[in-house]
């Protein structure tokens, strides 16, 4: 696909259009003009949901939304070109993944920059800056301490 026609095919989610495209696009459009209405869709979306789930293109994240996962703790990956429908589909699954729903959110914003952060990553970042690391994981945070020219 030319790169024109990737950007153009993610541009047009804004906080604007994102707000009104359940109603306008699966309510209406789907229903009236390409006649599949919305319920047809989730259908098809529910017999093929799995705890293991990746989303490309969410969009609102009106799917995701309504689906039934068949347990209370899917294993899922959103993937999506355009910030604005991260973050909206990012509060659609928050309550299975509570923190990193809500990281999600930062993250797009920019609020926080460390979503490809891991603990091995962290710590040789730190151990290359400072010496005697310490550094505990408790829950979703990383608890650290180092000290600059520190001689042991
Ligand atoms: C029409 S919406 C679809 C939303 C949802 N799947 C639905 O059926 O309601 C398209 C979504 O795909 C995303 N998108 C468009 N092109 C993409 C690409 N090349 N890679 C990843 N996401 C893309 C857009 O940002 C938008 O969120």
């Amino acid at each position: 696909m030319h790169k024109d026609a990737v950007h153009a095919g993610q541009a047009a989610y804004t906080p604007f259009t994102l707000a009104l495209y359940d109603k306008a696009v699966l309510g209406l459009s789907c229903r009236w003009l390409w006649r599949c209405p919305a319920s047809r869709l989730l259908d098809h979306y529910q017999a093929n949901i799995s705890d293991n789930h990746l989303d490309v293109g969410g969009g609102s994240g009106y799917f995701l939304d309504q689906v039934d996962f068949p347990s209370d703790d899917p294993r899922l990956a959103l993937m999506d070109l355009n910030a604005d429908s991260q973050t909206y589909f990012a509060r659609c699954v928050a309550r299975y993944l509570p923190a990193r729903g809500f990281m999600s959110v930062y993250n797009c914003k920019d609020i926080f920059s460390n979503f490809q952060d891991t603990v091995s990553v962290l710590r040789a970042a730190l151990a290359s800056r400072l010496d005697d690391v310490q550094m505990q994981v408790e829950g979703c945070a990383a608890l650290f301490s180092g000290r600059l020219g520190y001689k042991a």
